[in-house]
């Protein structure tokens, strides 16, 4: 017996699920399955019957890591993704329990690689979405358009609701519409480029802004190739000065030369200040071979230079995979030249939605004991060992996961060319994980706590314990003991910074 499984869409995974149980019980074999999805043309087996319905639920156990990749995976435009999940399932059905493990198997890779393709596409399309705005008869509304390789636009709805929820906005792709009216999403056919207007007012702030990040000594095309595929650039209004300034790069470069390195900047049309160093401050030698390039721009106003930074780290397309859960990298924040930069260890729920760093329960206990210690927060640069938040989903609770070694060696690039270009006379670690990413060794931090200790580039690192420590004390004793503690950790580092 042969059958169709017509699915609603073509990332239905409940529906995928539901008619593989089914499957599975009845005893169907892959090659007696059709997949479809509904409103598809009917293929080999014409009208073939519908699957049997799901057998009870328990029958048979499918691995966690098959159905966290099936989940992702089924989004692939690959049209024989569904055949490939089912055959995977069945084969686990019939004994291969650890089939998951063996990513030799053809199958397992090309599930591993397509889950893989998806996760990129999302990246994408949340680093280079750019939305414009229009005036309509019931008020403003932001209408972009982008073109996934994937079917990712339901699955992606939902990190543009949290970053951009105050907004009305609109998405249109070529396969569908996602709307947002700023309480309910709403999901349509496709569309074309032309629904959405070529132009807006915030396009030449865009342009100003990346010509003064632009930095023609670092011009590489193919690399700005590869990150930003050709296809994501007419959406992006940054890069109508792409040519422009592709063609200046050549005269800028030599002109930089003959001054010894100083690289010309265009004037942004929005002013970015950029606090004086203060005098008494001597700066830390930037780190080595990562902020030669910084460096080299020695003119670039180090704002900026930590804006394009930002821009580096959003172009990557070597993240981590859990960070496509994120809603957006958060950087450091605080005057360039602060005397002190204190490093915590990640952001959490709160500072992945507002794009800040510490501002979540741990961040508020800080701004308290800052104050105590007599140091104004806004006076220090605050920022992170790593980047995005990391978490696991438990229902509608974020629970947060802590960084493993190899994620603070991924971003340590990052954390220390930002030191290096804040230039504070004193990095401070809250907790372990920062004290990882800045001397590069696993120290026992109440041990090492109220001591200084040198860092990986060979800078000053005074060490204490992370706030959110603090938070986890159970007694009110302890915690108020701990909170003097923290304090007069915090005073020791303000005083060897003065
Ligand atoms: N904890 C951190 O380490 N960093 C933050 O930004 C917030 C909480």
């Amino acid at each position: 017996m042969a059958v169709a499984a017509i699915l609603a869409g073509p990332a239905d995974f409940g529906g995928w699920r539901q008619a593989a149980r089914g499957l599975v019980a009845a005893g169907l074999r892959p090659e007696q399955v059709e997949w479809r999805v509904a409103g598809d043309a009917p293929g080999l087996f014409g009208d073939a019957p519908a699957p049997p319905p799901p057998a009870e639920p328990g029958r048979f156990t499918v691995p966690r890591a098959f159905m966290g990749l099936a989940e992702i995976a089924i989004r692939h435009s690959d049209p024989e993704r569904f055949a490939l999940l089912y055959g995977l399932l069945w084969r686990i059905h019939e004994g291969e329990a650890a089939l998951m493990q063996v990513s030799t198997d053809p199958a397992v890779a090309r599930l591993e690689a397509m889950a893989k393709a998806v996760r990129r596409d999302a990246h994408k399309m949340h680093a280079f979405l750019r939305f414009r705005q229009v005036e309509t008869e019931a008020g403003t509304r932001h209408i972009a358009w982008f073109e996934p390789d994937h079917h990712i636009e339901e699955a992606e709805a939902d990190f543009f609701v949290r970053r951009f929820a105050s907004l009305r906005w609109t998405i249109v792709t070529p396969r569908r519409t996602v709307g947002w009216d700023g309480e309910n999403l709403s999901f349509g056919p496709g569309g074309s480029r032309a629904d959405v207007p070529p132009d807006d007012a915030v396009e030449p702030l865009w342009r100003a802004y990346y010509a003064a990040i632009f930095n023609p000594a670092r011009l590489k095309p193919n690399a700005m190739r590869a990150e930003m595929p050709r296809k994501y650039w007419r959406n992006m209004p940054e890069t109508f000065e792409i040519p422009r300034l592709l063609a200046e790069a050549p005269q800028r470069v030599r002109e930089m030369v003959a001054r010894g390195g100083a690289a010309p900047n265009p004037q942004p049309q929005r002013p970015i200040h950029v606090p004086a160093q203060p005098s008494s401050v001597q700066p830390i030698a930037a780190p080595r071979v990562e902020a030669a390039m910084d460096l080299l721009d020695a003119s670039k106003d180090p704002a900026l230079a930590l804006a394009d930074l930002r821009q580096e780290l959003l172009g990557r397309n070597d993240l981590p995979d859990w960070t496509t859960r994120a809603t957006q990298p958060v950087f450091g924040e605080g005057p360039v030249g602060a005397p002190l930069l204190f490093v915590g260890e990640q952001p959490g729920d709160e500072e992945d939605i507002q794009g800040r760093p510490f501002v979540g329960p741990a961040g508020r206990l800080f701004n308290r004991a800052m104050e105590a210690a007599g140091l104004p927060r806004d006076t220090a640069y605050v920022t992170n060992a790593v980047k995005h938040f990391k978490f696991t989903p438990t229902g509608k609770r974020r629970l947060h996961q802590s960084p493993d070694a190899g994620d603070i060696t991924y971003y340590r690039p990052f954390l220390l060319r930002e030191v290096g270009l804040v230039a504070p006379k004193l990095v401070v670690a809250l907790g372990a994980s920062a004290l990882q990413a800045l001397t590069g060794k696993k120290l026992p931090v109440m041990k090492t706590r109220g001591t200084t200790v040198t860092a990986l580039e060979g800078h000053p690192v005074f060490a204490t314990v992370h706030p959110s420590y603090l938070l986890r004390i159970p007694d009110q004793d302890g915690q108020a003991r701990e909170f003097s503690r923290f304090v007069e950790d915090l005073k020791a580092a303000g005083q060897q910074a003065a």
